[in-house]
């Protein structure tokens, strides 16, 4: 989505570098080297988004977002800020800046933080609702599917066990220009090995004993849309070779038939092995590797997504309330402090079936107590090991704080706090997201 954004920064050699970031992204940039050229450019023109030095002379990224605030509230500001500056850079975000960005600029964070303005100013624009999660390392994963999505390019998606690795993939499918075709399946590690080239490519009638008529395979099922390779680290080596001449050709062979077919798939794979070490041990071919791997989509750990297990937890306590019909259940403190605590080997479904169970257990009492929740998590034998999360930065704390005091006040009616901090309603949502702020029991 081509944006045209206003890039306002006095050093010029940055100016220069940023706006080459931003090109290159395909957005239209205009650039302007103060506060009173970038307001006067603002005036003449209507960017969607806006992008200032905070510290510039004469007139600063303060006096920008003034005049952003009173003459386009709805175009997301986000403040450039030197290290040393960051404390003005939070000021500023109380005056409803969207966003900041510390110098040196990530080009990847300037990127990701940009399409969540983006986001937040659309709320119905096609975002990665289900995967669940405003840490920043799943703001990149939802940042890099719709990236992904837009190309045609091989996507490789690791990660432990339970960390979303098919939700990620349904995902890509259905934020990509083939969303209306068939979304395909394949688990390689389900399928005995003599079955999988015919799962995979078909057979045609006679080609072995048994293959009583033709059978359509699921590359052909996928034509037009995706298809998903899961577990790919389970497929036998000896198969490997013939999906490879697939991926390269873009062609199809059934077993037993001699004519191949042309196909149209994303081709989409998955696996918690560790390829590249299987790469070395010869269990798994490295050009089929690199043909797969064109992109790689990585999805971290729970115990690495900070602030994510408390968005989780309200989340699946939500839905399952709802599915399993229960009243509105809530945790206890001390509840919410071994959950926070636990560092979640099994990732996102472990958390999902902790809480499913836990609503079951806690029938009609409409609180989740530790005696709800397994004993391995209950006892906290795990607890120190997820100590770094309370040592999270006093920033970040901070801020969290500032809206969850103000969400408080206004009695969590999120209109009246977004007035209260001067931000949109959705830069209001985005900021909860990313601070994982809920209503507690208070
Ligand atoms: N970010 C998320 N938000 C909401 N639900 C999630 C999220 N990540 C995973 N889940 C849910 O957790 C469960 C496990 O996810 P998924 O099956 O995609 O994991 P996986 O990485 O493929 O695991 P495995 O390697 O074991 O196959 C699913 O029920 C999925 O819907
Ligand atoms: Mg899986």
């Amino acid at each position: 989505m081509k944006q045209t954004i206003l890039l306002i920064e006095d050093d010029h050699r940055l100016r220069r570098i940023l706006q080459l970031v931003l090109q290159s992204a395909g957005h239209e940039v205009l650039t302007a080297a103060d506060g009173q050229e970038g307001i006067t450019i603002w005036k003449r023109r209507e960017p969607d988004a806006v992008l200032t030095d905070l510290k510039m002379e004469p007139v600063d990224g303060l006096a920008v977002l003034a005049f952003g605030k009173q003459h386009a509230p709805q175009v997301p500001i986000i403040m450039l800020t030197a290290f040393g500056s960051v404390q003005t850079a939070v000021l500023a975000m109380k005056d409803g800046a969207f966003d900041y960005l510390t110098k040196p600029v990530d080009n990847d964070e300037l990127l990701l933080i940009l399409a969540n303005a983006m986001t937040a100013r659309q709320p119905s624009a096609e975002n990665v609702r289900e995967l669940i999660g405003a840490s920043a390392g799943m703001h990149k994963v939802q940042h890099n599917i719709r990236i992904f999505a837009a190309s045609n390019s091989s996507v490789l998606i690791s990660g432990e066990s339970g960390t979303g690795k098919e939700l990620a993939a349904r995902a890509i499918h259905e934020a990509s220009i083939h969303s209306e075709g068939p979304f395909v399946r394949v688990n390689c590690a389900a399928i005995p090995a003599e079955l999988i080239e015919s799962e995979l490519f078909g057979h045609i009638r006679g080609a072995f004993t048994g293959a009583s008529s033709n059978r359509e395979g699921a590359f052909n099922k996928a034509d037009g849309g995706t298809i998903f390779l899961d577990e790919i680290g389970d497929l036998p080596l000896a198969l490997q070779p013939k999906l490879l001449h697939a991926v390269d050709e873009k062609t199809i062979t059934p077993v037993g038939s001699s004519t191949a077919k042309a196909i149209k798939v994303k081709i989409l794979s998955a696996s918690n092995r560790n390829l590249a070490e299987m790469i070395t041990e010869k269990t798994f071919r490295q050009d089929l590797y690199y043909r797969l791997n064109r992109v790689h989509l990585h999805l971290p750990p729970v115990r690495e997504r900070e602030g994510d297990i408390a968005l989780l937890l309200d989340y699946f306590l939500q839905l399952f309330c709802k599915k399993l019909q229960r009243t509105e259940t809530t945790f206890t403190r001390e509840s919410i402090t071994i959950l926070n605590k636990y560092p979640w080997p099994g990732n996102v479904r472990e958390i999902k079936n902790v809480i499913e169970r836990a609503i079951l257990s806690c029938d009609g009492e409409k609180q989740i107590t530790p005696a709800h929740l397994p004993s391995s998590i209950s006892t906290g034998q795990l607890a120190t090991e997820n100590q770094k999360v309370q040592t999270s930065t006093d920033l970040f704390k901070q801020e969290q704080n500032l809206i969850t005091t103000v969400l408080q006040d206004c009695e969590w009616n999120q209109s009246k706090a977004a007035k209260a901090l001067g931000i949109t309603r959705n830069t209001l949502r985005y900021r909860i997201k990313k601070y994982g702020i809920h209503k507690n029991e208070t």
